[in-house]
């Protein structure tokens, strides 16, 4: 593969750019030396890099395109909406339309906060829990990789870097599937944790009605629940998570999907909680939400168009078909290797993702970097195996095969030894390890 005017663009980026781009997992350390460093342009579930490779693309766009690159009814949307201006000095009707439509896919959900990413909304959300409840600690799900660049969660990660001690001290952790970690925190904390917040379900199901439980935890102990919604959003269902689970939170949070790649995500919620962002109140006013860019026009067009394409269209059940058409042909292609204890498929169809494991089992990064390396050489960027709308039947079986000629180089792999088959260093992503 020519990846020469990458690779020559590549080096200047690091010297224009810290980390060489504007978004963590897009990365140079979460790719292997051989994956086409920029890329240039996309329609439905394929792009092409600087020097003119196709791919066939999956968790495009950090899973923010649902229905596909250049998605014609969508950008048509925004353009028109160009056209008559995209900021104004007072409110657009836009806002208020999207609003309603939004509102009408999320039972429960009776106000919303438009934004532009879900860094905004969760961090919104979490402001907001403060000031109702009148506390200061945050319970995050320790095993839920991401949700929010602001400093009440990066200062919980490992990458907490100039973020003040007092700050880091303020986000506590729980696990996913054990409710004793729940009760255990709400007792060491008594009447200090402001709210809960989750993602209903990432690779792993949810069990022993641990939603519902957390919820009545939260009830119990005055804080509030948040889901966030950014992944699980447009995807499990048309009323996300939330709507799938059966469970009504205080707070729930969406983007991504939500205007097929445009920036735009949502806070949504119950009355009493969002209103304190409002203005018909005698209680003190939450400082919530407010940019210049906020609600622009032609995201607010972008994703109205999208919302009524979910409407109209089945875009979640063809992203559990196309999923479990995946699945089916690599759970296959793994038998076929013998690497049913190597490489292993997890997560729902609608959101797959893989694990690498090295000759001891143990989850391993240089096998993973050799997997997408092997994956990219033959025309597929898979990061994860998430799908979209656009994915055909034939993308899926041309990726079946791909992921079976990869396979047989990582099971060579596993006898000879990794670095034998992987060019460069492996990948060490901090936050979404085996996405
Ligand atoms: C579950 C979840 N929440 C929040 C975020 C933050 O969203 P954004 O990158 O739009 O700020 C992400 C981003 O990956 C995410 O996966």
């Amino acid at each position: 593969m020519n990846l020469q005017r990458s690779k020559a663009l590549q080096r200047k980026s690091h010297a224009l750019i810290p980390a060489g781009c504007h978004t963590y997992a897009k990365g140079d350390d979460q790719y292997p030396e051989r994956a086409p460093a920029f890329l240039a342009k996309g329609k439905g579930c394929h792009v092409w890099d600087l020097d003119g490779n196709e791919f066939i693309e999956y968790g495009m766009g950090l899973r923010a395109v649902t229905l596909g690159h250049a998605y014609p009814p969508v950008v048509e949307a925004a353009y028109r909406q160009m056209l008559l201006g995209d900021n104004f000095t007072r409110p657009s009707p836009l806002e208020i339309e999207t609003a309603e439509e939004l509102l009408s896919l999320i039972p429960g959900a009776e106000m919303v906060k438009f934004a532009k990413n879900g860094s905004d909304v969760t961090t919104a959300a979490v402001k907001l829990a403060r000031a109702y409840t009148g506390r200061d600690l945050v319970a995050v799900c320790a095993e839920h990789p991401f949700f929010s660049v602001d400093d009440w969660f990066i200062g919980s990660t490992s990458m907490a870097s100039g973020i003040p001690l007092p700050v880091r001290s303020l986000t506590v952790k729980f696990h996913y599937n054990d409710i004793a970690s729940v009760e255990s925190l709400f007792e060491e904390h008594r009447g200090e944790i402001a709210c809960i917040i989750l993602e209903a379900e990432s690779t792993e199901l949810p069990i022993n009605n641990f939603l519902h439980e957390l919820q009545r935890l939260c009830k119990k102990n005055g804080a509030l629940l948040i889901l966030d919604e950014m992944i699980t959003g447009f995807r499990w269902h048309n009323g996300g998570a939330q709507a799938f689970y059966g469970i009504g939170p205080d707070l729930s949070t969406f983007g991504k999907a939500m205007g097929n790649g445009f920036s735009i995500s949502a806070l949504l919620g119950k009355r009493e909680i969002m209103e304190l962002g409002g203005l018909y109140h005698d209680k003190e006013r939450v400082f919530l939400l407010s940019t210049t860019h906020g609600a622009e026009n032609h995201s607010l067009a972008a994703a109205l168009e999208t919302i009524r394409i979910y409407q109209q269209q089945p875009v979640v059940e063809h992203l559990y078909r196309q999923g479990e058409r995946l699945a089916k042909g690599v759970n296959s292609a793994i038998a076929e290797n013998g690497l049913q204890d190597y490489f292993q498929l997890a997560g729902k169809p609608c959101n797959l993702i893989y694990i690498t494991r090295d000759q001891d089992k143990n989850r391993s990064q240089a096998f993973r970097t050799l997997f997408l390396q092997e994956v990219i050489k033959r025309g597929v960027i898979a990061p994860s195996l998430v799908v979209s709308f656009s994915h055909t039947e034939q993308d899926i079986d041309r990726t079946i095969e791909v992921i079976g000629e990869s396979l047989n180089v990582y099971r060579k792999a596993l006898a000879e030894g990794v670095d034998k088959h992987l060019v460069g260093r492996p990948v060490k992503p901090v936050f979404r390890p085996f996405n």
